[in-house]
C-alpha cells in the first residue's frame, strides 16, 4: 500500500515539476510536498501503522523521496533566480570581434611632425624653450628696445614687469645661442600667446616654429634656398613663391615669404603669406656674445595653424582647439 503511494507521489512530482515555469508555482509545489501537512509528511505519518520489520525499509524509501524532492526544488529555484539576473555569460566564439578604434594625432601635431622631418632632413636639430619667458629674452635681447614701438606689433600677456607669456618662439633663438657656440642649426617649435580678441582669424594661443642657422659666411641666398626647398616639400613641387621686404627688430634685412595658395593653385588671388625671415641682426649677436664680425646667420618663423589652414583649406582657427570630434576625425 505505502509502496504504491510512494511510487504514485514520485511520478506525480516528476510530472508537476516539469510544468513549473515561475518561482511562485515552485513555492506552491514545495508546500504541497514538503510542508508539515504536505504529501510527504502524511506518508511519514503512515509509518506508525507498519510492522516493526517494515518500518526501517519504508522509512528509508520515504527519506529518499524527501531528499529527491528537496534537491529538485532547490535546483529549479536556483535556475529561476539566475535567469532573473539577466542572461548568464554566453559567448559565441564564431562571431567576428569588434575592432577597437584607435585615435589619430591632432592635425597640428601631424603638421609639426611634417615640418620637423623636412628640416631634420636639411640638417636642423630641434630645441624647445619655456612658454613663460623673460621680457629680456622675448623682447630686449631680440633688439626690441624698452620703448621700441615694435613691441606693439605683438599684444602681450604680462605676468609681471619682468615676465611674459612668450609672444613668439624667437626667444628660443636667444636661449640656443646662449647655450651653444656657432655653428648652430636648429628649429624651435612651441606654443605662443597673444592678447588678442578671439576670432576666426586669431586666437589667444597658437603654435610657431622658429628656425636659426648661424655659421661663418651664411648668406641670404642660403636662407632663400632653404625656405624654398621647405615650401616645395611641404606644399608641393609646383608651388610658386615670392619674398617681400619687411621689418622685424631682430633681423636685418627682413622679408616675408608668400606661396601660391595650395587650393586655388596660382589663380589671381593666390598669394598667401607663410612666414617671416631675415638675416640675424648684429645687435642680437651682441646680446648673446657672438662675434658679429666673424659670424652671420639667418632666422625664420612661421605659424603652424596658419600653415595647416592653407594646406587643408581650414577657414576658422578656432576649430583646432574646440576638440570637436567631427573636425578631428577628418585627419
Ligand atoms: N617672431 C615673428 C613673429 O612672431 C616671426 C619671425 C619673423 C621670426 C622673422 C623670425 C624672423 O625668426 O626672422 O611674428
Amino acid at each position: 500500500m505505502l509502496d504504491d503511494k510512494i511510487k504514485k507521489i514520485t511520478g506525480e512530482f516528476h510530472r508537476e515539476i516539469l510544468k513549473i515555469n515561475d518561482i511562485k508555482k515552485l513555492e506552491n509545489l514545495r508546500i504541497k510536498y514538503l510542508s508539515r501537512n504536505g504529501l510527504i509528511s502524511s506518508l511519514f505519518n503512515e509509518l506508525k501503522n507498519l510492522s516493526k520489520e517494515e518500518k526501517p525499509e519504508f522509512g528509508k524509501l520515504l527519506n529518499n523521496l524527501r531528499n529527491m524532492v528537496t534537491n529538485q526544488l532547490t535546483s529549479t529555484r536556483q535556475k529561476f533566480e539566475s535567469a532573473s539576473q539577466g542572461p548568464t555569460e554566453k559567448i559565441d566564439l564564431s562571431l567576428p570581434g569588434f575592432a577597437g578604434s584607435i585615435g589619430s594625432k591632432h592635425i597640428l601635431t601631424q603638421t609639426l611632425d611634417e615640418i620637423k622631418s623636412i628640416f631634420k632632413g636639411m640638417g636642423f636639430s630641434v630645441f624647445e624653450g619655456p612658454e613663460l619667458e623673460s621680457d629680456y629674452n622675448n623682447f630686449e635681447a631680440l633688439n626690441f628696445a624698452p620703448d621700441h614701438p615694435a613691441r606693439d606689433m605683438q599684444d602681450t600677456f604680462f605676468i609681471n614687469k619682468d615676465f611674459v607669456l612668450r609672444t613668439h618662439t624667437s626667444p628660443v633663438q636667444i636661449r640656443v645661442m646662449n647655450s651653444k657656440k656657432p655653428p648652430v642649426r636648429a628649429i624651435m617649435p612651441g606654443r605662443v600667446y597673444r592678447n588678442e580678441a578671439v576670432s576666426s582669424r586669431s586666437y589667444c594661443m597658437f603654435h610657431q616654429v622658429e628656425g636659426l642657422y648661424v655659421d661663418t659666411d651664411v648668406t641670404f641666398a642660403e636662407l632663400k634656398g632653404t625656405l624654398v626647398s621647405f615650401a616645395k616639400q611641404f606644399y608641393g613641387e609646383d608651388t610658386k613663391y615670392r619674398f617681400r621686404p619687411s621689418f622685424f627688430p631682430f633681423t636685418e634685412p627682413s622679408a616675408e615669404m608668400d606661396v601660391t595658395c595650395y587650393l586655388c593653385n596660382g589663380k589671381q588671388t593666390g598669394w598667401l603669406e607663410v612666414l617671416g625671415c631675415g638675416m640675424v641682426d648684429p645687435n642680437v649677436f651682441g646680446f648673446v656674445g657672438y662675434d658679429s664680425e666673424k659670424f652671420t646667420g639667418y632666422a625664420f618663423g612661421m605659424g603652424i595653424e596658419r600653415i595647416a589652414m592653407l594646406k587643408y583649406g581650414i577657414t576658422d582657427i578656432r576649430v583646432f582647439f574646440d576638440n570637436d570630434f567631427r573636425f578631428l576625425k577628418q585627419f
